[in-house]
């Protein structure tokens, strides 16, 4: 027996949610699961969007799903088989819930056992994206999560469903939470046609992990197979992911800026986006 081998630090597990649909929990959830894969951990995605699965598109790893967590519910696989392994970073995996929604009748407990067997893999993290809306999908994929993130845009239906879901996660004893804001345009805020993330975190009062900007190239990553944070040449929302992600496993403190995001921190990013 080997007395003085340290305990295995515990899996963050942390629910990618946002009350209103499209928002961008999915291309949140594949960029930081991908940045935090490149920046050394073991990162298991779980996609629990039944039906519209769409995490495995977005990693173009559509056509390596042979088994789903509906397989190994139902004794047909092991967890092994059903956790598909990136082909780029092989310390990233693919969890499906379920190919169909006509066989979706995972519960809490099914989730949550899940969740603790990949964790015994030795996995750092677990990333769940959420489906959309607070029914029965949505309380499944909070259940095994410590912590939440909630995605929203600076719109008023989104920030409002946000609020909404921060009290269901509360209520669910998930208080450690955190913001991205997704598709901000600096160039609408600077002419006061949409609200500052300073305004929307505010509206909140959740923490900011970080913000990202409006891009065609996620259009692009998506349809491709390839996380933005992929790419050789980072776009700008490629940057404020990973910056996301650094800041998501405590390794960066300070948020870029979305004008400029070469040139690092950035106080004019702070005034526009932040609204300081
Ligand atoms: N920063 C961005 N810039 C441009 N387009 C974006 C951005 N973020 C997301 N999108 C686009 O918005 C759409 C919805 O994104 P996504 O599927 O990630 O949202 P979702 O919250 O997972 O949706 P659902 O609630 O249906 O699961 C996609 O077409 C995606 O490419
Ligand atoms: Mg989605």
């Amino acid at each position: 027996m080997n007395l003085s081998a340290e305990p295995k630090p515990v899996t963050r597990t942390i629910v990618v949610t946002s009350g209103k649909g499209g928002v961008g929990k999915t291309t949140a959830t594949a960029n930081l699961g991908m940045s935090i894969a490149r920046l050394g951990h073991r990162v298991a995605l779980i996609d629990a969007d039944i039906g519209l699965r769409n995490l495995d598109l977005l990693l173009g790893l559509e056509n390596r799903i042979l088994y789903t967590a509906m397989d190994i519910l139902e004794g047909q696989c092991r967890l092994d088989q059903a956790l598909i392994r990136d082909k780029r970073w092989k310390n990233l995996s693919l969890l499906s819930i379920s190919k169909n929604r006509q066989r979706y009748n995972v519960t809490r407990k099914n989730m949550e056992n899940l969740v603790a067997s990949i964790s015994a893999l030795g996995y750092d993290f677990v990333l769940i994206d959420c489906p959309a809306g607070i029914d029965v999908g949505f309380v499944n994929a909070i259940s095994p999560a410590q912590e939440a993130l909630i995605v929203t845009t600076p719109e008023i239906t989104a920030i409002r469903d946000a609020d909404r879901v921060a009290g269901l996660l509360e209520a669910n004893s998930i208080y450690n939470t955190k913001l991205l804001v997704n598709r901000v345009r600096t160039d609408m805020i600077q002419r006061n046609d949409m609200m500052s993330v300073r305004d929307v975190q505010e509206m909140l009062g959740i923490p900011l992990l970080g913000a990202i900007p409006e891009d065609t190239h996620v259009i692009i990553s998506t349809n491709r197979g390839e996380p933005l944070v992929l790419k050789k040449k980072l776009t700008l929302s490629g940057i404020a992911f990973e910056n996301a992600a650094r800041r998501l496993i405590g390794k960066q403190d300070y948020f870029i800026d979305l004008n400029s995001p070469y040139k690092g921190i950035f106080q004019k990013f702070q005034d526009i986006v932040f609204g300081t």
